[in-house]
């Protein structure tokens, strides 16, 4: 199965942006996760497309765009502009989720739905055609450096059950307190793409931090 860890740069240090993201680049990270927070559809600010062309100017791996933001359709052209990989949004901050999904799509982006922990897989299965990323929620949205909640495992493994019984080739990934000690289980799950914040910027080394969730993947701690 394949194994992809997205870094997010949520809680890494600004002021040294460049360094962390090549460090956690030398570790093996595949994309670079962005959570883009409006203060309304969750309760913090973050940040957008400044970092995002930021961002797009240090490293040339994916950028993995989360929006947690109220009528995420108003940043699809800007954000494929900007050279966004990936467009994740969560179903409950747009009407129309199937036209947002191909919108995204027609802009060369990869679609994303994401489902906070207490939205069913429902507001997935009449668009698993229409999407190639389902992002699982393993923490409320808003902060990092939260505790993983451990519901989260069994919906990963409907989620996987979903796509594969829809013949979906759609990556499933997991955001929200990723650590060497949780990834593990969400990979047995059927997960195949990871987010870790503190887990990765919060340690003294971010590419160490990279190769050791790769490796706690395989074996359980
Ligand atoms: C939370 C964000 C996450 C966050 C993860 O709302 O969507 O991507 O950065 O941070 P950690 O890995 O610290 O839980
Ligand atoms: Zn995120």
């Amino acid at each position: 199965m394949p194994l992809r860890i997205a870094p997010s740069v949520l809680n890494a240090d600004l002021g040294r942006i460049r360094e962390q993201v090549q460090l956690a680049e030398a570790g093996g990270a595949d994309w670079i996760h962005i959570d883009v927070m409006d203060g309304h559809f969750v309760p913090s600010l973050s940040f957008g497309a400044p970092v995002i062309r930021a961002l797009r100017s240090i490293t040339s791996l994916p950028l993995d765009v989360h929006l947690m933001v109220e009528h995420p359709e108003q940043y699809i052209a800007e954000y494929a502009d900007l050279g966004a990989r990936v467009f994740t949004f969560h179903p409950e901050a747009t009407r129309h989720v199937q036209r947002q999904l191909t919108a995204i799509r027609e802009r060369g982006m990869l679609a994303g739905v994401a489902l906070n922990p207490a939205t069913p897989l429902a507001a997935v299965e009449e668009v698993v055609t229409d999407l190639d990323l389902v992002l699982v929620m393993s923490v409320n949205p808003g902060f990092g450096g939260q505790a993983f909640l451990r519901t989260t495992i069994d919906k990963v493994d409907r989620v996987r059950r979903l796509l594969d019984t829809k013949g979906s080739r759609a990556a499933l990934e997991v955001d929200g307190g990723i650590t060497v000690d949780t990834i593990h289980n969400a990979y047995a799950a059927g997960a195949d793409t990871f987010v870790a914040g503190s887990a990765v910027f919060g340690k003294d080394d971010p590419a160490q931090a990279v190769r050791d969730l790769r490796l706690a993947c395989a074996v359980s701690i």
